[in-house]
């Protein structure tokens, strides 16, 4: 049985060693932007620090007492400008569920909880960034309901 709770500074280095295996795809998939994982990549105490600092929280999935996966979001108050209106803005930063453990439940679950917690803080959606080739995490991500509502180009100057 898979279940969801806020992280506690315990579980930085579970939480840390899952963000090593996100880190790891990234850098496979696109070396020339992301680093090799290492132990710089998410390090427990930075992963601490973040858990206390106001508007971020942490969340993990927890299975016969092993922390299998994560999540960490933001939530912001934006001003409105000439261009937008005010928003409160909750932003899905990061999220992994350990290789072993995928499939089974546990992301689509600390999705969840992350758009729980953005209704209670009167977001009206939540918002990530997902790369292209990512196509296991655009699957997932659709599969929990989330729509694309912004494109990034890029053009290469090479
Ligand atoms: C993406 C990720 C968080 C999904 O977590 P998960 O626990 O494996 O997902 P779940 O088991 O909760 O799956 C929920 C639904 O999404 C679908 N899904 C999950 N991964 C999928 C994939 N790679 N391809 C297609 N569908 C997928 C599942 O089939 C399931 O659908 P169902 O409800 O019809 O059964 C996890 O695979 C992961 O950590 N990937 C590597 C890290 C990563 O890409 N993080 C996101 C960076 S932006």
């Amino acid at each position: 049985m898979i279940e969801i709770r806020d992280a506690v500074p315990a579980d930085a280095p579970a939480i840390s060693r899952i963000a090593l295996e996100v880190q790891r795809l990234h850098a496979a998939a696109l070396p020339s932007v992301f680093k090799p994982a290492g132990p710089d990549t998410f390090p427990p105490p930075v992963i601490e620090a973040r858990m206390t600092t106001p508007g971020h929280r942490f969340w993990v999935a927890v299975e016969d007492g092993a922390v299998v996966g994560y999540v960490a979001a933001t939530v912001q108050h934006e001003p409105e400008s000439p261009w937008k209106h005010a928003a409160t803005v909750c932003t899905l930063d990061q999220m992994g569920v350990a290789e072993h453990r995928r499939g089974c439940g546990a992301g689509a679950k600390l999705v969840d909880a992350v758009r729980t917690a953005a209704a209670a803080a009167g977001a009206t959606e939540v918002r990530l960034n997902v790369w292209s080739f990512n196509e296991g995490a655009r699957a997932f991500y659709a599969r929990c309901g989330f729509v694309e509502t912004q494109a990034r180009l890029w053009l290469s100057t090479e």
